[in-house]
């Protein structure tokens, strides 16, 4: 990393870029000037800059448009405003809309040296975090896509490839292939990175209220909507929006999805107002779509708008060469959340994986290796046609190396995640239904899955 910070300096003068730039090497600033709005944004898709100062009135765009615009971009990096003209009002308003600092010309550079010294070092310190969340996540196996089959390095290839663009990317692939995996990644891998990425699993809203969902609504739009709620495009400004399921939305909200889509501005439901917004889209679906579009229950032109970049993520039957380093991979990250020690599969039992059909692919590969290590293999061997292997594998009840009250403790959670895994699987992820069968409420039924890193969405 270079020692001297980069700054970026906007300002329509070319006496006070001079200035600036004379001062602000003196203060151990490297600088780099822009004299319109317009120029600025240029230079921020060639520089990374760790802060800019940004004169307020501008002829192309004034400072306050141009830092939304940036932080569009960059959404957390620091700026700092200027003005000959400071009014109370506008100071507020500078850092309402996400200014640093707010400094009245003529500039004390000592004093813009000092708010950019500390904006920089809290700059650095946040990319330094994001930099080590990236390393710890990719440690804890979050986002890593597995598998060395010819077919999944071509999806691999593809998704770096594609992931730092902006183009819409359309996912298909069975249940359980990796769809929600793949656009996660994505998003991840794209300059979009720092804003969260914001998911919709179209199905699980009724489609009277997927609009408002989609585009949020003002107050009294109608009945029931108390107060404006932005809505899931909105909240996905300047990052990714996943729509899950797109199959299932209904023929009128295609129509309004589409039309956002092409004008890529949208209206609240019960307003009139436009409101741009800079989403990219990554949809995925199960379901046939060619076939729905020949049979008019999905639009054609949506599907052209969405089908811009297609990833198919194949069956894992047809991949077996993947299953032992899923399973490597699923075992390794369960023997790890368990603290137990790793405890690869039987042979035979490797073997009948890479031979079975794995109707519910590599989710259902996921869940058999958790219940291998919280159960051991015996237990599992009977669910991939094959017999129990001759050792007795599964983990003996008492763990001798523990005080007996520890030892308990672990017993009971040994026991509570296997119960609920159970109830999960038979109602398909249900909490509402699974709390119902355990007596429990929900509330402690969703404290209980945290505790246990459980998620409801791996038993749909
Ligand atoms: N290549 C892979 N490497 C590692 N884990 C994977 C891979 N593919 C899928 N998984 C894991 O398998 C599980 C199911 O994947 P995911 O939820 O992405 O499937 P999906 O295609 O969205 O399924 P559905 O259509 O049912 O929603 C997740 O826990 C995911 O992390
Ligand atoms: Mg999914």
């Amino acid at each position: 990393m270079s020692c001297e910070p980069l700054v970026l300096v906007v300002d329509d003068d070319p006496g006070t870029r001079k200035v600036a730039r004379a001062n602000l090497s003196l203060e151990g600033f490297e600088v780099l000037a822009a004299s319109s709005g317009a120029e600025a944004l240029a230079r921020l898709a060639e520089a990374d800059p760790l802060a800019m100062v940004s004169d307020l009135k501008m002829p192309d765009l004034d400072g306050i448009a141009l830092m939304e615009r940036v932080h569009a971009l960059r959404p957390q990096l620091p700026v700092v405003l200027v003005t000959a003209h400071a009014t109370v009002e506008t100071a507020v308003q500078a850092m309402r809309k996400g200014a640093l600092h707010y400094l009245t010309k003529p500039i004390r550079y000592d004093e813009l040296a000092l708010v950019l010294r500390h904006a920089v070092a809290a700059e650095r310190a946040r990319r330094d975090v994001l930099a080590l969340r990236g390393e710890l996540e990719r440690a804890a196996g979050f986002d890593v896509l597995v598998g060395d089959s010819p077919q999944m390095q071509q999806v691999l290839a593809l998704v770096e490839q594609v992931a730092p663009a902006a183009a819409t990317v359309l996912l298909r692939g069975e249940t359980g292939t990796g769809k929600e995996l793949v656009a996660r990644a994505l998003h991840r891998r794209s300059p979009r990175r720092d804003r969260p990425f914001v998911a919709l699993n179209c199905s699980a809203v009724p489609q009277g209220l997927m609009e408002s969902e989609l585009f949020g609504h003002e107050k009294g739009a109608f009945t029931g909507a108390v107060a404006r709620r932005v809505g899931r495009f909105e909240q996905a400004d300047g990052s990714t929006l996943f729509l899950d399921e797109v199959g299932e939305l209904d023929l009128p909200v295609q129509a309004k999805l589409l039309r956002v889509l092409q004008e890529r501005e949208l209206t609240r439901v019960g307003s009139t107002a436009p409101v741009r917004v800079d989403v990219r889209i990554v949809a995925a679906t199960n379901r046939d779509l060619e076939r729905l579009v020949r049979e008019g229950g999905f639009r054609e032109d949506l599907y052209y708008r969405l089908n811009v970049i297609p990833i198919h993520l194949p069956p894992l039957r047809e991949r077996p060469g993947d299953v032992p380093a899923l399973m490597g991979h699923f075992l390794g990250e369960f023997a790890r959340r368990y603290g137990r020690a790793p405890d690869p599969a039987p042979p035979e039992l490797l073997a009948a994986g890479c031979a079975w059909r794995w109707p519910g692919n590599v989710r259902e590969l996921r869940n058999l290796c958790e219940r291998a290590v919280v159960m051991g293999w015996g237990a599992v061997a009977p669910m991939l046609g094959g017999a129990p292997p001759s050792a007795p594998a599964t983990a003996p009840l008492a763990d001798l190396d523990l005080p007996l009250l520890e030892a308990r403790q672990r017993l009971v959670e040994r026991f509570e995640r296997e119960y609920l895994s159970r109830l999960l699987e038979r109602h398909r992820g249900r909490v509402g239904e699974v709390a119902r069968a355990a007596g429990i409420a929900e509330r402690n039924l969703y404290e209980k899955l945290k505790q246990y890193g459980m998620s409801r969405e791996d038993y749909r």
